[in-house]
């Protein structure tokens, strides 16, 4: 466990305070009293880092570092790049990316720069590697965080300056060899789009070339490896003189950048999670995204993660912020060690008096020090995060179901001119993920990269694209007796989005055949029967045709597509594949996979039907040692029946055969 305790603090903005020594006092002790042991440092501080080109002062940082370290506090060390100088962007323009209409970002905001520009690399090699000589073998600071949020708060901003299309160029050429590869990669003879020459290709713009999918596609791809390359310069740079680990925080479901990719290199998974809490009364929605996103950072490596970033009240850049109604600070800290969190640090420490977060949420506000609804919460967390600190030590979730969610398949599904334009991936894999979510199940999530080994059962709703290697890796996995759940409008089209032709890449195993995929109105509705009760088929279905050894457990109920299969199962070598032809919603995923988790031997560790907005996962040691998070989602106490024999871990309060939760609670059983 990296610090020997799960980590509890956050970013700490001094450089917006140098002026006023007396708050830099009192947040030192207000940060005792609040019971955090980690701060996060320099994020946003180049300007203050480097004044002027070439001339660093650090001295500042230094003092704050050991002030911090003489009170047992840890320091996350941030490179800077996540905001550049303006002394940097006038003096060399060609650090500022260009937009994909080709014009140039000014100076100011942030996540501005161009990740391929050689001034831009140089200048924070520079600074990094000084950072790195001045404090990477300081005591209390252990580990760097390279830049912040890589690809800006926007999905699929990036930069399209002549260096960028150069590299895209290189890149291009690098994978496809031949022009007439490429060409053929991408259906060039379409609309004439044969390039003759590799200087002819040029990005992704609104005022050229948005249509071919396989272009759009790779484009994103090229960013990915080139962030990836750029945060490769950097990592070399902390580590000129210094070997600490190294992490980047990542954010909640972005699509701009294959955080499959960008894992590599990288020592430790940290991220920023700011659910939308009291949206409604139900939270059910909030929680079920989060513990997603959560589990899908665990999953990158399979450890425990690093929650970098978390709101202690409310956030300020929705249309409207909620502050956390009491109790749900607790739950949602809770939560995300519940799904592998070896820490809760949050954005901010200190609110700023001015700019653009002033009113975000944080530790401490512009008012009454500790004497605070959130600080008393904070501090709270803290004690709590301190005495379960050796439980959790050493434990990491390890769940028997998986399922599939690759950016690349993200990006092709919904970039095609397909049968809807309104095709939501993440909403798709919400709908699947909260049947094992309400089960109790906890599951990782995997790319099509990754290996399905120590899985029962795999799910990969709206899998259209099938990378090289994918379709082989599951035949195994069912053959060797995984249950294994996919979904219409999948296994279409390959990398560079050429469909398949002929049959399914897994008709062996799924047992059936595609025919047609409708995309009806709203006025034309149907649906099928299973488990003996009627359910609505929703807006995308498929006319499929069953093999003669495949099961037909539903079929439409009304229409032109009468009889025909909707639900269907295959066994294949000692497992089973099983197709969802139609879309449907949670009642029906609810049932189906309920029944694929029994037929799995797959059940929640409480052994009991948890009541609705309950769920639980559990951190297992190497020495087998086993921690059971129950939480309730709900702004009521509930009771859990029939759970056998537990123990609070923190109490040591037995429970037997029943279980009862406050409102928004979260407890430990072993
Ligand atoms: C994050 C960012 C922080 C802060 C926070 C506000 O995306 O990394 O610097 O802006 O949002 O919610």
């Amino acid at each position: 466990m990296l610090g020997g305790h799960i980590l509890h603090g956050g970013d700490y903005n001094p450089d917006q305070w140098l002026d006023c020594p007396e708050i830099l006092e009192e947040d030192i002790r207000l940060m005792k009293e609040a019971n955090v042991n980690c701060m996060s440092l320099g994020i946003f501080s180049w300007a203050r880092l480097e004044p002027e080109e070439g001339k660093y002062d650090f001295d500042w940082l230094e003092q704050i570092i050991d002030r911090l370290g003489r009170e047992g506090i840890q320091v996350v060390l941030a490179t800077p790049s996540g905001a550049m100088p303006h002394w940097l962007t006038q003096k060399y323009p060609e650090t500022m990316q260009v937009q994909a209409d080709g014009k140039r970002n000014l100076s100011g905001k942030r996540h501005n720069f161009c990740y391929t520009s050689p001034v831009m690399r140089e200048k924070i090699y520079r600074i990094d590697s000084a950072l790195s000589e001045r404090f990477g073998k300081k005591d209390n600071v252990i580990l760097w965080h390279l830049s912040n949020e890589l690809g800006g708060n926007f999905a699929d901003s990036s930069c399209h300056c002549e260096l960028c299309q150069e590299a895209f160029r290189n890149w291009l050429k690098e994978k496809y060899g031949t022009l007439d590869n490429f060409n053929h990669a991408y259906w060039n003879s379409f609309w004439s789009h044969t390039y003759s020459d590799w200087s002819q290709i040029h990005s992704p713009a609104p005022h050229g070339e948005t249509t071919t999918t396989a272009l759009t596609v790779d484009w994103k791809r090229f960013v990915t490896h080139q962030m990836s390359d750029f945060t490769r310069c950097e990592i070399e740079a902390v580590h000129e003189h210094s070997d600490l680990p190294v992490t980047t925080n990542f954010m909640y479901f972005f699509r701009g950048l294959d955080y499959g990719k960008m894992r590599e290199g990288l020592d430790i998974i940290s991220w920023d999670n700011y659910p939308f809490w009291h949206k409604t009364k139900d939270e059910v929605q909030a929680a079920v995204r989060a513990a997603a996103n959560h589990n899908i950072m665990r999953s990158l490596k399979k450890q425990p993660f690093l929650l970098m970033e978390s709101t202690p009240s409310a956030v300020s850049w929705r249309g409207f912020n909620p502050v956390k109604r009491p109790g749900m600070h607790m739950l949602s800290s809770m939560q995300a060690i519940a799904h592998g969190s070896d820490s809760v640090q949050y954005f901010q420490w200190r609110k700023g008096r001015g700019a653009f977060e002033q009113f975000h949420g944080a530790v401490v506000g512009h008012k009454n020090g500790s004497n605070t609804r959130t600080f008393r919460q904070v501090a709270e967390l803290g004690e709590r995060l301190e005495a379960v600190s050796g439980l959790i030590d050493g434990t990491v979730n390890r769940p028997k179901a998986a399922m599939i969610f690759d950016w690349e398949n993200w990006w092709t599904l919904e970039d095609v001119s397909g049968p809807r334009q309104d095709i939501s991936y993440i909403d798709c894999i919400l709908d699947h993920y909260q049947a094992f979510w309400e089960a109790g199940i906890d599951m990782d999530f995997v790319t099509m990269d990754d290996s399905l080994e120590g899985y029962s059962l795999v799910a990969a709703p709206l899998n259209y694209m099938y990378k090289q290697g994918y379709a082989e890796k599951v035949r195994e996995f069912v053959e060797k007796g995984g249950t294994y759940v996919t979904t219409y409008f999948s296994g279409i089209a390959d990398e560079t989005d050429l469909c398949f032709t002929g049959h399914h890449p897994l008709a062996d195993v799924l047992g059936i055949e595609q025919e047609e995929i409708d995309a009806p109105s709203d006025e034309f509705t149907n649906s099928f029967c299973y488990g003996g009760k009627e359910y609505a088929a929703g807006n995308l279905r498929e006319l499929i045709h069953a093999g003669e050894e495949t099961e037909v457990l539903s079929v439409y109920s009304e229409d032109y597509v009468k009889g025909e299969p909707v639900v269907t199962a295959h066994s294949f070598g000692k497992g089973k594949a099983w197709y969802l032809a139609a879309a449907a919603g949670e009642d029906f995923l609810r049932v189906f996979y309920a029944d694929r988790l029994k037929e799995a031997g797959i059940g929640n560790t409480l052994g009991t039907e948890l009541p609705y907005g309950v769920t639980v996962t559990e951190r297992i040691g190497n020495d087998g040692k086993r921690i059971v998070f129950v939480m309730n989602f709900r702004n009521e106490p509930v009771t859990i029946r029939g759970i056998g024999s537990w123990t609070d871990a923190e109490s040591g309060k037995k429970y037997e055969g029943e279980l009862q939760l406050d409102a928004f609670e979260c407890i430990m059983l072993q």
